[in-house]
């Protein structure tokens, strides 16, 4: 009798058994240094047979066979994540806070971390809403339009504007407004109330007819310092550049560009929250300082780790962006 991963790898090869499949993808994933390999071959598993988490599991125990076509399209997609392709580019999708967000080459993939920040987003948009009116929101660098989704999506009167400079990172925002925009569907309705405009965030032409109507300004912004390059290979191959670089020598360019901007477009007392690396708390709060800006907050993620900063204005500066 060969021995026990031997046999799961002919099975695999056969088409073979649902569970006989899974151990041997698990442990190609995890030979591959893949972090999460049993949930990355479960999930790659349960999208190529369409179960859910507990349908996999159950079919998995009744030894379900998978059929030829089944089980090339699972080998086909595990050798990709052993090449260490991101495992939501594989599904297509990643989820961010309840919605279910289009995702693949081209676009910088939504981080739970962020998650934080566009929570922070959507409880200033609702202490709006409280006060009477409905909130403008701002999401300056929006990737795949997730910050900016989540918040219409939850604060229901917020009319929210989402700024882009990479035109395939636009391209992708434009099919997630586009998912969202009717059905029945978590976010269903929010991709109508978000306006997207492809252009420089930290410009002042961009937007510039919003300038001190605006109640909350969120941002994820690229803000990898030079010679910081990420260990991962998700990441380091697949990100695209312009959503980790953020300039200057501390990479904090764009970030500083973006605090700039938020000072233009929000109203006095808006609300701005940035999102940044753990190291980087310090400078974002000696950014949002006073006499411009008042209760610069660090706030962690669920993670316990600190990574986005806010603060409300006080007074407009005169700002020049860029210098
Ligand atoms: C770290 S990614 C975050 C994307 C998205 N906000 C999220 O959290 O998933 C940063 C994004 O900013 C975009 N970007 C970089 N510089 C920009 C600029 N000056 N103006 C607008 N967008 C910019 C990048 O193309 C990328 O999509």
């Amino acid at each position: 009798m060969p021995p026990a991963d031997t046999q799961d790898d002919d099975d695999a090869r056969r088409g073979g058994d649902l569970g006989a499949v899974l151990r041997a993808a698990r442990t190609r994933l995890g030979a591959a240094g893949v972090p999460s390999p049993a949930v990355d071959a479960d999930l790659l598993a349960a999208g190529v047979l369409g179960l859910g988490p507990g349908e996999l599991r159950a079919a998995a125990l009744r030894g379900t066979a998978l059929t030829a076509a089944q089980a090339s399209a699972l080998a086909a997609l595990v050798a990709r994540r052993e090449a260490r392709e991101p495992l939501q580019h594989l599904l297509g999708s990643a989820p961010f806070r309840g919605l279910e967000l289009l995702v693949g080459p081209g676009v910088f993939v939504p981080r739970p971390e962020t998650e934080t920040t566009a929570g922070l987003a959507v409880e200033a948009a609702r202490q709006v809403v409280r006060s009477g009116r409905a909130p403008l929101v701002v999401d300056l660098c929006t990737g795949s339009g997730a910050v900016a989704l989540a918040v219409a999506s939850e604060v229901p009167s917020a009319v929210v504007v989402a700024v882009e400079l990479d035109p395939a990172a636009h391209a992708w925002a434009q099919r997630n407004l586009d998912a969202h925009r009717s059905g029945g569907g978590p976010g269903a309705g929010a991709g109508e109330r978000v306006r997207l405009v492809l252009g420089d965030a930290t410009s002042a032409e961009v937007l510039a007819e919003l300038d001190g109507q605006v109640d909350v300004v969120a941002s994820n912004p690229p803000y990898v310092p030079p010679g910081a390059v990420p260990r991962e290979p998700e990441v380091r191959d697949h990100d695209p550049a312009l959503a980790l670089w953020g300039g200057g020598d501390d990479g904090l360019l764009v970030p500083r560009g973006v605090v700039a901007r938020a000072a233009a477009l929000l109203g006095p007392g808006g609300f701005v929250v940035v999102e940044h690396a753990e190291v980087q708390g310090g400078a974002l709060r000696a950014l949002l300082a006073p006499p411009s800006w008042e209760g610069a907050t660090t706030h962690d993620d669920a993670g316990g780790r600190p990574r986005a900063t806010s603060a409300r204005l006080v007074q407009a500066p005169v700002t020049h962006w860029p210098a």
